[in-house]
């Protein structure tokens, strides 16, 4: 069994320990202490992570030399007032995906000017909305959208006229296909984002047409959870084919690890070869964007649950009270996590760490080593801060798990766990 002092892996938030206790400390609280604290499920957090990886990203690019690096946090990954206020100090962008993320973007305190919107469906309600506030970009998905955003501006309905001209992208696929799960591909020239090769130059004639809007470049992203560089490199070669932009923006998609195997790019290596292809394909004065979204949350968060059962048949279930409403990433991409006992690292029971809804599949590790675990004990999940939270849901009613943030030993609550009167209070009986 692992012992006091003990380092963890880099699965974990940075600066987690194993304390004089033998307990996984996160943010120098304790997480048995948290547990009683909070209850469980509960995401925890360890803020200096999130600005530790923020920093690096921002100083990465001005160590690679790049005037004009913006590094645009995708909020998809994972949004609260309390994680987007913090990346809104270190002076990231956002990538807002729907309306819903742009209000949580405003309420955090962006500023309008460093807020991108993506969606491959922006409803008319939503582009209303992006134009009144003038956004520093939207990322134009389609003709439809070109047309919308046009009668808006002409005024059709009495709004987004008048004002400075909204800058915007042009989202192309550019064919090229990354090493990831299908599901989260999107570089691919059959994918529902963005403009074929083949018809960008058609977009951007017509969005040029256009009076108030300011066609400022291109954007590309090639898929989520990338292991290797190459990709990033051959879509900024694909890019460099239609002409010379003021912006180019790269998307996001630096993978992370989710179990000590893996080990993905270092942020400083994958800024270093993205601004290194910018430069080589794309021009030396471009302003360049880069969205990670995964790359900033994900290990910086942890899901802490209580074993509720143990039973054992041809395996031995370990049964804990969260499940595929708190992670849905095992269910949807096979996605595998580690676990522990988080006062009891280091076992070699094999089991299966198993969730509490009324589905077979509800499994958050198919092959967790656990030490002799009991009804009662708190187990970790690492690297579940991004795509965890953001994809919770209510299913079998069960209420989605809180967020806690922890620093400097104090923890606090940044989003309350939801309650049963939560599950009832939109209903219109
Ligand atoms: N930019 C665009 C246009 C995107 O579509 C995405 C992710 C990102 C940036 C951020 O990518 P990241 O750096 O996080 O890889 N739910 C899936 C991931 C879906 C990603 C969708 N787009 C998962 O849990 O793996």
């Amino acid at each position: 069994m692992a012992t006091a002092g003990t380092l963890l892996s880099h699965v974990y938030p940075i600066g987690a320990r194993l304390n004089e206790r033998g307990v996984l400390e996160l943010g120098g609280c304790d997480a048995l202490e948290l547990a009683r604290e909070f209850g469980t499920p509960a995401y925890v957090v360890v803020e200096d992570d999130l600005r530790t990886r923020a920093q690096a990203f921002v100083e990465a690019g001005r160590a690679a030399g790049h005037e004009n690096l913006a590094v645009v946090y995708a909020s998809k990954a994972s949004a609260c007032t309390a994680l987007l206020r913090l990346f809104a100090q270190e002076g990231l962008w956002c990538d807002v995906a729907s309306g819903g993320e742009l209000h949580l973007a405003l309420a955090a305190g962006f500023p309008a000017q460093r807020l991108l919107m993506h969606g491959n469906a922006k409803s008319r309600e939503e582009l209303r909305l992006a134009l009144r506030h003038r956004l520093g970009l939207i990322v134009i998905d389609n003709l439809d959208e070109i047309q919308r955003l046009a009668g808006l501006l002409g005024g059709e309905e009495g709004d987004g006229a008048g004002g400075p001209a909204q800058g915007v992208l042009i989202r192309v696929t550019p064919d090229v296909r990354g090493d990831t799960h299908e599901k989260i591909s999107t570089g691919q020239a059959n994918s529902k984002f963005g403009f074929g090769m083949d018809q960008i130059g058609d977009a951007i004639q017509r969005v040029r047409e256009i009076a108030g809007l300011e066609l400022q470049g291109i954007h590309a992203h090639v898929g989520s959870q990338l292991l290797e560089l190459e990709p990033f490199r051959r879509a900024a070669q694909q890019l460099a084919q239609l002409g010379v932009f003021p912006t180019w923006d790269l998307g996001g998609g630096l993978g992370v690890a989710y179990t000590a195997a893996q080990h993905p790019p270092a942020i400083e290596d994958y800024v270093g070869a993205v601004v290194g292809a910018a430069r080589e394909y794309l021009g030396e004065h471009s302003r360049l964007l880069i969205e990670p979204g995964r790359s900033l949350t994900a290990n910086a968060g942890v899901t802490l649950y209580t074993v509720e059962s143990v039973k054992r048949n041809v395996s031995t279930w370990v049964a804990v009270d969260g499940g595929m409403s708190d992670n849905l990433r095992p269910m949807l991409y096979n996605a595998g996590y580690e676990a522990e006992i988080v006062d009891r690292f280091g076992g070699d029971t094999a089991c299966v760490l198993a969730g509490k809804h009324c589905e077979s599949g509800d499994v958050i590790v198919k092959d967790a080593h656990l030490d002799d675990p009991r009804p009662g004990d708190v187990v970790v999940t690492p690297a579940t801060g991004a795509y965890g939270h953001a994809m919770a849901n209510n299913y079998n009613g069960v209420p989605r798990p809180p967020v806690i943030f922890c620093s400097g030993g104090n923890a606090r609550l940044v989003v309350r766990r939801e309650s049963f009167d939560d599950l009832t209070f939109r209903d219109v009986i």
